[in-house]
């Protein structure tokens, strides 16, 4: 009796004992071994130079990656939605649920912008380091993917062309020239709680422009609030912009061949004077 209890207890220490040496270096091998574990297979698909000097150069890649619980994983991880980002930045996380993006999202959307759509999966850098896809430079290319002519301007019924006609505008201008502190899309409309110009709750709402431009117009007239900021040289858009776009045109036009011809005519006489001066 006593013999079996002993067996029976030496045979539950020793499986205890085990377990733990095996749980310990597995500990010691995952931690060791983690990050370079994920490089061995991933480092063709995240570029380890650009993650390694970005802002979370620090994290471990199952910081955000949290169902990655063995190396190799046997299940391909989820796809990251953004409670992977809320525990660190939970007032942007916040504001995003309740923009247009993050409220289409919500409904299934998959089209809408998530984080990593607007600031990549590993290369995040400070808003103001020039490789940040949210720089002032960068930024209208970031939402401009989208928002210019993918085709979800039809599905979706959006306003299409405002990467060109932002960088045909006072502010675009001014940011090609180097005035890094006009106006980019992300000062009228905000980074996260971007909402539609209908919603009154939106920067862009008319009743809420004089607030928005006044950010850095603080002396904004009621005319300067009216100046539309993405025009489009469209009849169906705005007829006085296409109106003079047509002049224009025309004009150019006219003045080019008016040109040509001026030209041409001038070196025919010079022709016609050689030969008659060599005839002589
Ligand atoms: C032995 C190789 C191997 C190791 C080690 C490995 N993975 Fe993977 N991982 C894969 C394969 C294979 C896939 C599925 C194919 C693919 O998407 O590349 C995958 C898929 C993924 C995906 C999803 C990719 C997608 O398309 O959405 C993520 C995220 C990921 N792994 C993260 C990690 C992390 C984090 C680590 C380290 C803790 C890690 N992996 C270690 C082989 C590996
Ligand atoms: C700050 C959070 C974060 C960290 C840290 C992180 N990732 Fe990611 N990772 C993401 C996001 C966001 C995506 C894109 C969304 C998705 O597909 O889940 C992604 C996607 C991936 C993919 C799919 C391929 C791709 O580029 O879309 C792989 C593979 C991957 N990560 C591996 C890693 C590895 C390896 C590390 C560590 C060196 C790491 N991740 C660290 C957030 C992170
Ligand atoms: C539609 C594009 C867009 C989406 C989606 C987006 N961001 Fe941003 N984010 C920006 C822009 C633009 C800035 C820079 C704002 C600036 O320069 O003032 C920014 C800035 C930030 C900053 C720096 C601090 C700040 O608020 O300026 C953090 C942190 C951040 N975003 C996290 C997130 C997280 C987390 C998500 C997902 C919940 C997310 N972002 C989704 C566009 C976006
Ligand atoms: C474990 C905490 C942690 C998680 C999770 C995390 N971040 Fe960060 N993030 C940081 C830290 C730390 C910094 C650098 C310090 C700072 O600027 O706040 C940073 C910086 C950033 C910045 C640059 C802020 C700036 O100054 O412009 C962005 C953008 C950002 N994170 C986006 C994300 C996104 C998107 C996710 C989810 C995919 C995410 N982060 C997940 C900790 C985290
Ligand atoms: C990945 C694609 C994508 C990116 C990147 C993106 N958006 Fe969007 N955006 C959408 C989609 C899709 C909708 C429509 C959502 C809906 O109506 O359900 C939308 C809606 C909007 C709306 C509301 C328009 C309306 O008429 O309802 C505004 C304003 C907007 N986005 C501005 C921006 C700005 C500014 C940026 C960059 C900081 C940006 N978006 C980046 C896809 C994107
Ligand atoms: C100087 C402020 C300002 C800047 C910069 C700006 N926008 Fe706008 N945007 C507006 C205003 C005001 C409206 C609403 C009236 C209109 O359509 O002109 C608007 C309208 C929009 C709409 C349609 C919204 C709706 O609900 O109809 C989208 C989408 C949009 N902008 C995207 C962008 C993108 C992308 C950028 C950067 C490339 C950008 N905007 C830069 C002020 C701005
Ligand atoms: C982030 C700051 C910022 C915001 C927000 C902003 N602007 Fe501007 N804006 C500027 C700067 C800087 C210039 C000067 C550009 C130059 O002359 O190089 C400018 C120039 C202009 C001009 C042409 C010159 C002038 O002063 O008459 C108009 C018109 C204008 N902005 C309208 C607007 C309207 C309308 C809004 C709001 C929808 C707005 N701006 C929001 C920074 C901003």
């Amino acid at each position: 009796m006593a013999g079996a209890a002993l067996v029976g207890y030496n045979y539950k220490r020793a499986r205890m004992i085990a377990f733990s040496w095996i749980l310990l270096i597995m500990g010691i091998v995952s931690t060791a071994a983690g990050q370079q574990g994920c490089w061995d297979c991933h480092g063709d698909r995240v570029d380890r130079v650009t993650f390694e000097s970005s802002v979370h150069q620090d994290l471990a890649c199952t910081v955000c990656h949290r169902d990655v619980q063995s190396i190799p994983h046997e299940q391909p991880p989820m796809r990251l939605t953004a409670q992977a980002c809320a525990g660190c930045h939970p007032d942007q996380v916040q504001q995003y649920q309740q923009s247009v993006h993050g409220q289409a999202r919500a409904q299934g959307i998959g089209e809408a912008a998530r984080c990593a759509d607007c600031h990549s999966a590993h290369a995040i850098f400070s808003k103001t380091d020039p490789r940040s896809s949210v720089f002032v430079r960068n930024l209208p290319q970031t939402c401009g993917r989208c928002h210019e002519n993918s085709g979800l301007s039809e599905r979706f019924g959006l306003a299409a062309h405002r990467y060109s006609t932002y960088w045909e505008s006072y502010h675009g201008l001014s940011v090609k020239y180097g005035n890094l502190i006009a106006a980019k899309c992300s000062s009228c409309h905000g980074s996260h709680l971007i909402l539609a110009a209908s919603d009154p709750k939106s920067s862009i709402h008319p009743s809420n422009l004089w607030q928005t431009c006044g950010q850095c117009h603080p002396t904004a007239s009621a005319n300067l609030l009216k100046g539309k900021v993405h025009v489009e040289a469209k009849l169906s858009v705005s007829p006085e912009v296409y109106a003079v776009h047509v002049f224009y045109l025309v004009f150019l036009g006219v003045f080019a061949t008016l040109f040509v011809l001026h030209v041409s005519l001038d070196i025919i006489r010079w022709v016609r004077r050689r030969k008659k001066r060599h005839a002589q």
